[in-house]
């Protein structure tokens, strides 16, 4: 099975090399492949790959207020590219979208009958993203995850783990609820989902959900380090994009396809133990 990977060298484009080692991939990635250039519908043709894995998006939250546009060109024209090469090869498509669909007014996990009813650019080019999938590509998976964190790139966790060694006191998050998801643990719910026939829209995350705030304690804890962390509310943070207060995901679809994901302690936990402390300031 030949499998292309858009977006190869992000975090969940990473993690997917590592966990499909063994299997024939097809790497596509910046500057050679850019998804705003309508070459790149080509460029997949030409590949003749048997399943595309679209992992590849304008990531930004907050930039995508912005340039709601660029967002829009990556996410949404480059996701119909991507679709419609698929499709002529009559490949399967599975593309990667976010909790950022949903408006967080729900205080019960969303399922993927949920309406979506975006509140940020982000979450809006996301979604029409999904729509130019599953439209225009007939054998279209949808995978929604959340709260994303892996060895390669920015994240959340990483950025608590360089923070909570550095200062004495962190201000986080407290009234935003999600579940983070070790991106190694989505990418292998993603080999697995190959080996089905699913299609339409299935949600993975990790087990359980948190706020940020609960992140930011949990990893101060495994690091045995007396920093404070100090509950703020989303107005006081002030990013430039709204988020959904409630985005929790169901996940009774993906534990009937595959099994469930890990909890998301114990996926926080290894991938602590595995990331290099301290965390550079690059990363
Ligand atoms: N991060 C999260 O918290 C989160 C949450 C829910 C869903 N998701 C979704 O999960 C997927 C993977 O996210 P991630 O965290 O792995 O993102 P990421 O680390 O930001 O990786 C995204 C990749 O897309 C590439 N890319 C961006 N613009 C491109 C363009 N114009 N043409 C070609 N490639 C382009 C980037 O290339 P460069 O390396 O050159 O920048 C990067 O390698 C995305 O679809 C995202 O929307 C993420």
């Amino acid at each position: 099975m030949r499998i292309l990977i858009t977006g190869a060298n992000g975090q969940l484009g990473s993690a997917l090399r590592e966990v499909l080692t063994g299997q024939e991939l097809i790497l596509k990635s910046r500057p050679e492949f850019d998804l705003t250039d309508p070459a790149c519908e080509e460029q997949i043709r030409a590949a003749r790959p048997d399943v595309v894995l679209h992992v590849g998006a304008y990531t930004n939250v907050d930039e995508a207020e912005r340039e709601p546009e660029r967002a829009r060109a990556v996410n949404v024209q480059g996701t119909a590219c991507v679709a419609r090469a698929a499709d002529s090869l009559g490949a399967r498509l599975l593309y990667v979208s976010t909790d950022y669909v949903f408006d967080g007014e729900k205080t019960t996990p969303y399922t993927e009958e949920d309406p979506p009813h975006p509140i940020n650019q982000y979450g809006l080019s996301k979604y029409e993203g999904e729509r130019a999938a599953l439209n225009l590509c007939r054998n279209t998976l949808v995978v929604r995850t959340a709260w994303l964190y892996g060895y390669t790139g920015k994240n959340f966790v990483k950025t608590i783990m360089r923070l909570a060694a550095e200062k004495p006191q962190l201000e986080v998050v407290a009234d935003q609820r999600g579940c983070p998801t070790n991106a190694e643990d989505l990418a292998r719910t993603m080999k697995r989902l190959l080996a089905g026939d699913a299609r339409g829209i299935c949600h993975a995350t990790n087990g359980g959900e948190c706020t940020w705030y609960d992140l930011a304690r949990a990893i101060v804890r495994q690091m045995g380090l007396t920093t404070v962390v100090r509950p703020i509310t989303t107005a006081q943070a002030g990013r430039l994009a709204r988020r959904p207060a409630y985005s929790v995901l169901s996940q009774q679809r993906v534990s009937a396809l595959c099994g469930p994901l890990p909890d998301w302690q114990d996926a926080l936990a290894r991938f602590m133990k595995r990331m290099p402390s301290p965390v550079p300031a690059a990363n």
